[in-house]
This record gives structure tokens, C-alpha cells and sequence, in this order.
């Protein structure tokens, strides 16, 4: 499958949104991406954005056409209920919207807080970033972690010496992917990571959190042996990374992003991150006048191992039982989080679309003799998937203002044995159901994937959207 084409969201859909709000429209201009660069990260964007940035992260781009387009000024309250790594709630308070957010799985929920508090000390955070450094430097030389260029041969004789204590707990590495990081990058994280943790302990919880998000950013972007394709999958082992130069770099334009922001908004709307379920939204305050958001899809990705070594690294994951609470928490999108005792696809026995999907795709597996334990939960996760989603513009509609619109970026599938699953158009009668109506669907991007194997329609090409879905509080 490749990316071919995408077109920018219609204006048709603009004009209506724009038509159907009362609200000034704000100076945000919409920035134009370039083809085929539609999703990445524009260059003017990196400022605290670039912080740490999700995978599966929409751009903000995307969020300023819909926050113009819905008109927002500093009197509205937008909601993301998906926040991920917060490119919502960033751009909202880069122009001093307010906002809340939201989001179940924890390692989510820290980033979002961090890039969104701009309350810290520059200087402050200066001065402790230079005392860990020093701290790490020295430990990292007491422990044989000094040069970079040591073989690795000679680093086990070390080791085995040196028994520091800078490992994992056997529950811990339990749960870290095979491979996905090698040793001495593991022990230079962890040394920073107790670093962190000393340096910090009389500081509120901002300060050390701070510190962590960078670290997560190392470990993502240079010590892992991972890398994204689209799924997470392994890399050549690195025998050694630079692990504290990294991190020196990344925290340093991390605070000076955070000076320059302080500077130039002296005075930021409010924000506000939950690490709550969406389909409750627990704690999530009303009178929100918007929505912008990206659920997950319903497909084989699984959130907790795209960001399982970093949430292992600064400790938000620590054994089974913690991984199991977080992926119970989340919307039900991938075989790996069912579980026997899910009910959310009660929510959606009536709607014959959905019903009809799920079926096919039983039918599908049965007629290629499928017979996995996970191939057998794949019509499962689908209706588990929009249930959970009914479940959710449940929770929200009594916290919305009247007339409010949202946008909901979601993708159809096909990764349940070529099925297609058009997830905005069933999304759309999930949410009629709920008493929001549909006032339009922009075309966000297109993969057109060629030569299907197994395909139940033969087709030789097909397309696979990825769509706006507005809907209004009706
Ligand atoms: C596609 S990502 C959102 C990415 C985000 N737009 C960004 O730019 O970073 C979907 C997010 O939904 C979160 N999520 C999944 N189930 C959830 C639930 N039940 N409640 C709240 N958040 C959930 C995942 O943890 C993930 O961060």
C-alpha cells in the first residue's frame, strides 16, 4: 500500500461548518501542506510540537483549518477526548484557545501535560538539566559507560564485574519487546532516569515530568532499536548510542522553545489534560463549544507497543497487571485488547451496517480457514470498536454547548482479511443515534493499494480513506 494522493478538505464543507456557527472566524490562516507531505510535521511547527511526537500524531496544520474553520476564539473551550501527544491542545493554546484533553493511556496523558504547561522556570529547569548532566556524566564513567567506541565484548567483561543496579526489574523486561533495546543504551537511560528522579524530588511533579518527556524522546528517537513503517517493528541492534549528548540537545531546545512561548503569550488560555476513558470522560468539565479529535481505527494497531519502551523507561508501565489496566482502559480497536468480559458491542446489536461488516468478515475468515485465536476476534474488535464509540458521543453530547461542531479524523480499514470497513460512514449513523447530525466529511488523504491478494471482491486496486467526519450537536 502507498500513499498516492490526498486533497486538502473541501470548502464546500468550510462554508457550511463556518455558516453554521454564529462565531467570528479567527486570523488563523490555514497553512497549505505540500503534497505528499500532508501529514508531516511543517518545519514553523517543531516548537514544542517536536517535544515528543506520537506516531500516529495528526499535524497541527490539520488542527488550525478546523479551528478556523469552526470559527474558535479565546471565549470557546475545544475538547480533544483522543489527545494522544497533544497536537490539539498545543495548537489551541499557541492561539490562545482554550482547551481540555483527554486521553486513557498514561504515557498519552504525561506528554500532553508537559507540552501544554508552560508555567516552568526556564532557568530553573536549566539549572537542574546541567546538575543531571554532570550527575550522569560521572555515574555513566563509574559504571564503564564512558566511551562510546568500547566493544562490545569488553562492555560484558565490564558488566559482569560491574553489577550496578541499572537494570530492569524482571517484570519490566518482561514486557519490553524482544531486542527493542540493547544493553548500554538501556543502562545510560535508566541512569539518567534515576537522575531525573533524585534530582527532582523536592520540585512539584511538572519539573520531573518535564525531564522524562525529553528522555521518552531519546529513547523514541535515537537509543530504541524501533522504528515505525507504518508498525512499530525492530531494527538493527545498536550496540551503544549516545544516549546523554542526546538528551543534553533535546532538553536544552525544549527549554528554549518553552522561554520563547513564555515570552511571546504572557497570558495562555487554559488547559486542562485527563487521563481519563473516553467513554466516560470522567472529570471532563462542560460547555464545550468544539471537537477535534482522532480516535484510534479500528485495526491491528496496538497503542500500548508503540509506546511501550518509553512507557517502560520513565516508569508508567511495570508489570503485566499494569499493562493489562491500561489496555482495558482503551477503546477497543485490535485483537491484543479484548477481553472475554467486553460488553461494548452491545451498544451496537441494532445497527444492520455494522452487523453486516462484522459478519462478513466471520464469513471471510471461515472461507480462508482462518483459525487463529486472533483471526477468530477480528468481527469482534469491529463491533466492540464502534460500540465503544457509541459509548463515547454518549458521554460527550451532555457536556457540549448546543449547535457545537466536531471533527472526527478516522480512517476506513481493511485489515481484517481485506474487509472493508468504512468507518466515517458507519461512525456517522453511530452518532445519529446519539442525536448528532452529520454536516459533512472532508477527504483527508488516500492510500490506493494495488494488487490485493485475497481480496473478497478481486479487485486489483483499492482505495482506503482517511476522512474528516463533521458532525453538530443537534
Ligand atoms: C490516533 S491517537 C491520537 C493522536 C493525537 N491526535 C495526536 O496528534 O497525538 C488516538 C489516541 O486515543 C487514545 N485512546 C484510545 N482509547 C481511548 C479511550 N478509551 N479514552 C481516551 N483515549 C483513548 C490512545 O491512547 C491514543 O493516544
Amino acid at each position: 500500500m502507498e500513499f498516492k494522493t490526498h486533497k486538502e478538505p473541501s470548502c464546500p464543507v468550510f462554508q457550511n461548518v463556518k455558516n453554521l456557527n454564529t462565531m467570528q472566524l479567527t486570523t488563523i490562516s490555514p497553512s497549505k501542506p505540500r503534497n505528499g507531505a500532508i501529514n508531516a510535521l511543517q518545519k514553523e511547527d517543531l516548537p514544542i510540537h517536536g517535544w515528543y511526537r506520537f506516531v500516529l500524531s495528526y499535524p497541527p496544520h490539520l488542527v488550525r483549518q478546523y479551528m478556523s474553520a469552526f470559527g474558535l476564539t479565546r471565549g470557546d473551550l475545544l475538547l480533544d477526548p483522543f489527545c494522544g501527544t497533544g497536537t490539539t491542545l498545543v495548537e489551541a493554546r499557541k492561539h490562545s484557545i482554550a482547551s481540555v484533553g483527554c486521553d486513557a493511556h498514561p504515557f498519552a496523558a504525561l506528554v500532553s501535560r508537559v507540552k501544554t504547561n508552560w508555567a516552568l522556570d526556564p532557568k530553573l529547569l536549566k539549572h537542574h538539566l546541567s546538575r543531571i548532566l554532570r550527575r550522569g556524566e560521572t555515574l555513566m564513567l563509574k559504571h564503564g559507560l564512558a566511551s562510546l567506541s568500547l566493544d562490545s565484548k569488553l562492555f560484558q567483561e565490564l558488566a559482569k564485574l560491574d553489577r550496578n543496579g541499572y537494570t530492569l526489574t524482571e517484570d519490566e523486561e518482561r514486557l519490553l519487546p524482544t531486542g527493542f533495546l540493547s544493553h548500554r543504551p538501556l543502562q545510560r537511560l535508566l541512569i539518567l532516569r534515576d537522575e531525573i528522579e533524585a534530582e527532582l524530588e523536592r520540585r512539584p511533579p511538572a519539573y520531573r515530568e518535564f525531564f522524562l518527556v525529553s528522555l521518552s524522546c531519546v529513547v523514541a528517537n535515537g537509543a530504541g532499536n524501533f522504528a515505525f513503517g507504518p508498525e512499530i517493528y525492530r531494527t538493527k541492534p545498536k550496540s551503544d548510542y549516545d544516549v546523554l549528548g542526546h538528551f543534553a540537545r533535546h532538553t536544552h531546545q525544549m527549554i528554549t522553545d518553552l522561554a520563547k512561548i513564555r515570552t511571546a503569550i504572557t497570558n495562555p488560555a487554559r488547559c486542562e489534560v485527563f487521563g481519563s476513558d473516553a467513554r466516560e470522560l470522567s472529570g471532563v468539565p462542560g460547555d464545550i463549544s468544539a471537537v477535534i479529535t482522532s480516535p484510534p481505527y479500528p485495526n491491528e494497531k496496538d497503542y500500548t507497543r508503540t509506546t511501550r519502551v518509553e512507557s517502560i523507561i520513565v516508569g508508567l508501565l511495570r508489570d503485566r497487571q499494569s499493562l493489562r489496566q491500561v489496555k482495558e482502559s482503551l477503546l477497543r480497536s485490535n485483537t491484543r485488547n479484548i477481553f472475554v468480559e467486553d460488553a461494548d458491542s452491545d451498544e451496537v446489536s441494532e445497527f444492520k451496517s455494522i452487523q453486516t461488516v462484522c459478519k462478513q468478515i466471520e464469513h471471510r475468515r471461515i472461507e480462508l480457514k482462518k483459525d487463529s485465536g486472533f483471526e477468530r476476534l477480528y468481527h469482534k474488535v469491529v463491533a466492540h470498536y464502534f460500540g465503544g464509540m457509541r459509548r463515547h458521543l454518549r458521554a460527550l453530547r451532555p457536556k457540549l454547548r448546543r449547535g457545537a461542531p466536531l471533527a472526527y479524523v478516522v480512517g476506513d480499514q481493511l485489515s481484517f482479511l481485506m474487509v472493508p470497513v468504512a468507518t466515517a460512514k458507519l461512525l456517522a449513523e453511530v452518532a445519529a443515534a446519539e442525536g448528532f447530525k452529520t454536516i459533512g466529511c472532508d477527504l483527508w488523504r488516500e492510500r490506493v493499494g494495488t494488487k490485493i491478494r485475497n481480496s473478497p471482491t478481486n479487485e486489483k486496486t483499492v482505495r482506503v480513506k482517511e476522512e474528516i467526519l463533521l458532525l453538530q450537536k443537534a
